[in-house]
């Protein structure tokens, strides 16, 4: 199949792991008769250096017509001057935002290989295999912001058709899965969270009555996903919960830098991008893992191109590289550190 990428690198490590991660979609292309388009455009702080803009028009109209985005990173320390106007982390929320991707799935499905990189005790760790469904376009991050001298709002709000929607996707998703879901909320402080615990108890109760339901506050959920990891299924939550308790679950991963996502709306086009950022501290020095963005890619043929064999075979040889302890620095022992290239590079070379 012909297939048109938008790549998004960004900032930071962005541009490393995503110039790592084309070649294994090219490799995945040439074994499977696929021609994929790779067309590179700005996003996030490099775009305010060159456009003035963190989502330049050019580059939103590309990812419209295009069958899928992979994007690296943005931000840094160069744009966070907290007086600043326009802030890169602008242009990735514009862009989900505009592209109508509510759903943003996060994996974590701890890989036996990296066990020992997690601070969980491996026992708890065995069998462990949740997909977080954050929302992705509502809630705190897009409600009215003011800003005086003296005091500063976010609102939140969540209308009941933006829960309905994210909701019957993850429900969606538990049923091919082990029909569990977990909806995480603040129902005891937050009128947002009593809203989302309506829609969701009379969806599930309406449309989905072959998958469990569990309510959990998003307090005691953050910490049941360290002691308990393996009780949970499929968890579905607001927009900065998912964010939060996201980061929290890659410690079960062993490293931020093996979790991926996929950002969906109702159409076929989808973002995808590690759930890391763009990793300031290293950039520049080849050594970010990049396989949260081949993860991604993978995430990528599956969600958007339904080339669901090519996406196994991604995954298949990221695992076979963890096997071999191919290991980027925030895995490997001291001294035993492969670089962004060579990781990469061993995943290509375990591709059936
Ligand atoms: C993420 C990131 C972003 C978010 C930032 C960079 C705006 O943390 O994708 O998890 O908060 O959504
Ligand atoms: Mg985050």
């Amino acid at each position: 199949m012909h297939a048109d990428i938008v790549v998004l690198p960004g900032d930071g490590i962005g541009p490393e792991i995503v110039a790592a991660t084309l070649p294994v979609l090219q490799a995945v292309a040439a074994r499977h008769g696929h021609e994929f388009r790779f067309t590179e455009h700005d996003i996030g702080g490099i775009a305010i250096d060159r456009h003035g803009v963190p989502l330049p028009d050019a580059t939103l109209a590309a990812a419209r017509t295009a069958d899928a985005v992979l994007l690296g990173a943005v931000g840094g320390p160069k744009w966070s001057d907290p007086k600043a106007k326009v802030r890169p982390e602008q242009g990735l929320l514009a862009i989900r935002k505009a592209l109508g991707l509510f759903a943003n799935l996060r994996p974590v499905k701890p890989h036996a290989a990296a066990l020992d990189a997690s601070p969980i005790k491996p026992e708890l760790l065995q069998d462990v295999d949740i997909v977080v469904v954050r929302e992705l376009t509502g809630g705190i991050y897009f409600g009215d912001k003011t800003r005086s001298d003296t005091d500063a709002t976010d609102l939140c709000r969540y209308s009941v058709a933006e829960v309905e929607r994210v909701v019957r996707r993850a429900a969606t998703l538990a049923r091919t899965r082990r029909g569990h879901l977990t909806s995480v909320d603040k129902a005891n402080v937050l009128e947002t969270s009593r809203l989302w615990r309506d829609v969701t108890t009379r969806v599930m109760r309406d449309e989905f009555a072959d998958v469990t339901l569990e309510h959990q506050l998003v307090d005691s959920m953050a910490m049941h996903l360290l002691s308990k990891p393996r009780a949970y299924d499929v968890i579905v939550t607001e927009n900065m919960f998912g964010d939060i308790l996201t980061d929290e679950a890659s410690m079960l991963a062993g490293s931020l830098g093996l979790l991926a996502s996929a950002s969906l709306g109702e159409g076929k086009v989808g973002i995808y991008e590690p759930i890391h950022g763009s990793a300031p501290d290293i950039a520049g020095r080849g050594i970010a893992n990049p396989y949260a963005t081949i993860l991604s890619a993978a995430m990528l043929l599956r969600h958007s191109l339904g080339l669901e064999a090519e996406a196994a075979s991604i995954e298949a040889a990221v695992s076979a590289a963890l096997d071999a302890r191919v290991f980027t620095a925030d895995l490997a022992p001291a001294g035993q550190a492969v670089d962004t290239t060579q990781a990469a590079q061993a995943v290509i070379d375990r591709l059936r």
